[in-house]
């Protein structure tokens, strides 16, 4: 087996998950490439014991990511770090020409992004992708491959979103993720937004113009030293978007939710399409159920399927087994390792969020933000 040895730039939330797939490889038996955590970095050194302890191939543990960077036993680097260090990391890890897998937004904003893609064109040999991981839920990948062979028909509408309920309580104190500094003034868009946009932009459907509606519903929170603070970030969105299937070229209505505040729900990422052929539901609230329709069937009938274990690429777990978010973390790493290796995702949904993706999300969310402001529709540039 191939080895590719990886350094993780944030050592937080999303690098202990990256960490732990690379840990679970074995469960992907036909992969004929891995990760290898060699290097680690933090600005925290009280994160790094974890790290040391459970992986003895880690040699590095700094708190200077320019030395990470410069180990030229680094080939590749994951990159889980708060919003405005996003632009000067990135950067700095393609121009030491490493492959990066940089964690979403891909920039605090706009010009961030730009900053980022231009490094990008400059040094072609590196594989640069975003992270998204829910589209390797196996109903989203089945999904996937109705787009692909145009099972929908004429698209009629197309609802995606991403809703949690983790700030509804006020007292919950602030973090860098509520912080218009750190996070960036698409707040919950920033957070939420790439995990929405990655189905519909990777099946060609392109908003033309945007109608946004932002809500800061909680403006101020605990500090976690006794004080009260503003709390800046916009804790939920609502996008109506007209937007273009350029496989047709036909106009469809598109809506986007991220919220930070919506009872009952969790950590639920949702899809749905109507088409004139057929349609199709799904959300991680029910992780096992695929709902379709198919419009030809002379009753109008949702039909309710139970996926198992069908992964994009095979695992060890049996068919009729549950799938999980770490299970998708790990699809999702093994789509990033694939292409590295072989140049090319197995099938379109089966590939990560490309840089010309996330930029395509910046130019949305800009757009969003100008909606708010002006109460208008706004033109999303192409
Ligand atoms: N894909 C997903 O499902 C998902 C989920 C959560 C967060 N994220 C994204 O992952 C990224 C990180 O989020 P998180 O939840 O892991 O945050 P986190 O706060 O848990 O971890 C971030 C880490 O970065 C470290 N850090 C800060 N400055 C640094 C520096 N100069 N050099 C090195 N390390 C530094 C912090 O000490 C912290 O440990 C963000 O871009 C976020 O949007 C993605």
């Amino acid at each position: 087996m191939k080895k590719i040895p990886f350094g993780i730039i944030g050592c937080g939330l999303m690098g202990r998950e990256f960490a732990s797939a690379a840990a679970r490889w074995t469960h992907l038996p036909e992969m004929d490439v891995a990760p290898e955590i060699v290097a680690v970095c933090d600005a925290n050194p009280k994160l790094f014991p974890w790290y040391t302890n459970h992986f003895p191939s880690v040699r590095q543990a700094t708190e200077d990511y320019h030395a990470l960077l410069a180990n030229p036993a680094v080939e590749a680097v994951y990159c889980a770090v708060p919003h405005h260090l996003h632009r000067e990391i990135y950067c700095e890890a393609v121009a030491s020409n490493k492959h990066l897998f940089g964690e979403k937004p891909f920039g605090i904003d706009r010009p961030a992004n730009d900053a980022i893609l231009g490094s990008i064109s400059r040094h072609p040999g590196v594989l640069v992708r975003c992270s998204s991981e829910f589209p390797f839920f196996p109903a989203v990948q089945r999904i996937g491959r109705m787009i692909q062979s145009s099972a929908f028909g004429r698209i009629i509408e197309v609802d995606a979103g991403f809703l949690h309920s983790s700030d509804l309580n006020p007292q919950k104190p602030l973090n860098w993720k509520r912080q218009v500094q750190y996070n960036g003034e698409y707040g919950c868009l920033g957070d939420l937004g790439m995990h929405v946009c990655h189905v519909p932009f990777r099946a060609g459907w392109i908003p033309r113009n945007v109608r946004a509606i932002l809500s800061n519903i909680v403006s101020q929170r605990p500090d976690g030293h006794g004080e009260m603070a503003p709390c800046e970030t916009w804790d939920n969105a609502t996008l109506l978007c007209e937007t273009v299937d350029t496989a047709s070229g036909e106009v469809f209505p598109m809506t986007l939710k991220t919220q930070r505040i919506a009872p009952g729900e969790k950590n639920s990422w949702y899809l749905k399409i109507l088409g004139m052929q057929a349609s199709a539901r799904f959300s991680t609230k029910n992780p096992k159920r695929l709902e379709l329709l198919d419009s030809n069937d002379g009753e109008q009938m949702w039909r309710r399927i139970d996926m198992g274990h069908e992964t994009a690429f095979i695992s060890i777990t049996g068919a009729i087994f549950e799938f999980g978010f770490s299970d998708a973390i790990l699809q999702m790493w093994a789509a990033y390792l694939h292409e590295l290796e072989h140049g090319r995702p197995p099938s379109p949904l089966a590939g990560c969020v490309t840089p010309e993706e996330t930029a395509l999300s910046h130019r949305l969310f800009t757009a969003a933000i100008k909606s708010q402001r002006t109460t208008a529709v706004v033109a999303v540039e192409s």
